[in-house]
C-alpha cells in the first residue's frame, strides 16, 4: 500500500490495492475474482471504445467514528446500473452479486478507508461491451470492474461553497435521451462545456433543458437544489436527469426530520436569482453550497453569498445517517462487516 497523506486528500485517483472483474460471455456472468488492481486488455473494436456501451455507479464507504465500515443505500445503486443498463442493452447484474462483490472489495481493501472526517473511499463500478462489433449493434461479451481510491472533497472548496454558470449554449442531455441513466457518454459531453466555464472561473456548469432552455436540469455531476420561503424544490426527473440517491434523501429529510415543503417540480432559472438558498447533491459532491450563480455574464448572489443555515442542517442530518451518528428510521445505513 502507497503512503497516503490522509490529510490532503481531494477528488483525485489514488487506486487501492485490489480491484473486482467478472465477465460476461456466452450469456451468462461468471462468478468475477478480485485481483491487484491493473490494466485491462482490451481489442480495438471492442463497442465501449467505438460506440460508448459502458455505465458507471458511484458510491462511498465509510469509516464511522466508532471504527465500523459504513455505506450508504448500495442497493440503490444496483437498480439503478441496471436501469441503465436497459437503456444500453447490457445483461444487468443481479443485485446481491453486486452488493457482494462491493462488500468483498472493500473488505480487500479497508485500511484505504481514510480515518472519520479526513474523507471517504470512493467506490467506482463500471459495465462495459468488451465483445467485438463492427456494426452498431450490443457487444456479445460484457466486463463489470469495481476499483476504489480515498478521496476528500469533489469541489475543492467543500462546503464553503461554490460559483456556477447557468448555460444556455449547451445541454448535457435531451429529453429521451441517456440523461437518466449512469451512461459515460453523458459525461464525455460535459467536459467542453465544463472546460467553458471553468476558464471564466465558476467551478461547474448548471444546465437547462434542451428543449426550451427554460428551466433548470442539473449540474454536471450532482443534482439542483433551491430554497424559498420553506419550500424545497429540485427539478422533476423526466428522463433527461439523474435520479440521485442523495436528491432522494434529501428531499425526504427535509420533509420528514424539517418540516419542510418537498416539491419536484419545473424551475425556471430566474427563479434562482432570489431563492433564499441553493445548493446541489450527489455521492461525491454530498451536499455543496451554491454562493453564485451567473448566466450571461450576470453574476446574481444568493441570499447573502455565505452557506445557508437550512443547507447547514440539512448537510449535517444527511452526514449524520450516513456515519451512523444520527438515528436513520429509512433503513439508509448499511454496514459492512
Ligand atoms: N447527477 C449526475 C449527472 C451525477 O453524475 C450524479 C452522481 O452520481 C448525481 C446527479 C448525483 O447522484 P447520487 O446522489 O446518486 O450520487
Ligand atoms: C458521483 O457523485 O458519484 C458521481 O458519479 C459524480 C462524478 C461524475 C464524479
Amino acid at each position: 500500500m502507497n503512503k497516503i497523506d490522509w490529510d490532503n486528500l481531494g477528488f483525485e485517483i489514488n487506486p487501492a490495492d485490489k480491484m473486482f472483474i467478472a465477465h460476461y460471455r456466452e450469456g451468462r456472468w461468471d462468478d468475477g475474482k478480485i485481483v491487484d488492481y491493473s490494466t485491462i486488455p482490451i481489442y480495438p473494436s471492442a463497442v465501449v471504445i467505438n460506440y460508448g456501451q459502458g455505465l458507471f455507479e458511484g458510491m462511498k464507504a465509510y469509516r464511522t467514528e466508532d471504527g465500523r465500515i459504513a455505506m450508504f443505500r448500495p442497493r440503490d445503486n444496483a437498480k439503478r446500473l441496471n436501469n441503465g443498463c436497459r437503456r444500453l442493452c447490457m445483461p444487468e447484474l443481479a443485485e446481491d452479486f453486486f452488493l457482494e462483490s462491493v462488500k468483498a472489495l472493500l473488505i480487500e481493501n479497508k485500511e484505504f478507508i481514510p480515518p472519520c472526517g479526513k474523507g471517504d473511499l470512493y467506490i467506482r463500478p463500471i459495465l462495459f461491451g468488451s465483445g467485438q462489433m463492427l456494426g452498431v449493434n450490443p457487444a456479445d461479451e460484457y466486463t463489470f470492474i469495481i476499483f476504489m481510491s480515498p478521496v476528500g472533497p469533489y469541489f475543492k472548496s467543500g462546503f464553503s461553497g461554490i460559483n456556477l454558470e447557468i448555460r444556455d449554449d449547451y445541454h448535457r442531455a435531451p429529453q429521451f435521451g441517456t440523461g437518466g441513466v449512469k451512461a459515460i457518454g453523458n459525461y464525455a459531453a460535459s467536459l467542453y462545456p465544463r472546460r467553458v466555464v471553468k476558464e471564466n472561473e465558476y467551478d461547474e456548469v448548471i444546465y437547462l433543458d434542451a428543449k426550451t432552455c427554460t428551466y433548470i436540469e442539473e449540474v454536471g455531476s450532482a443534482n439542483f437544489f433551491m430554497l424559498k420561503n420553506g419550500v424545497i424544490s429540485t427539478p422533476m426527473l423526466g428522463g433527461s436527469i439523474l435520479p440521485g440517491i442523495t436528491r432522494d434523501s434529501v428531499l425526504t429529510v427535509a420533509q420528514k426530520r424539517f418540516d419542510l415543503i418537498p416539491q419536484e417540480r419545473d424551475i425556471r432559472y430566474v427563479e434562482v436569482f432570489s431563492a433564499d438558498e441553493v445548493f446541489c447533491t450527489g455521492t461525491a459532491a454530498v451536499l455543496t453550497p451554491i454562493l453564485t450563480v451567473s448566466y450571461r455574464g450576470k453574476r446574481h448572489t444568493i441570499g447573502d453569498g455565505k452557506p445557508g443555515g437550512v443547507t447547514r442542517r440539512l448537510y449535517d442530518e444527511l452526514k449524520g445517517i450516513q456515519l451512523g451518528a444520527r438515528p436513520d428510521d429509512f433503513g439508509w445505513f448499511y454496514e459492512v462487516k
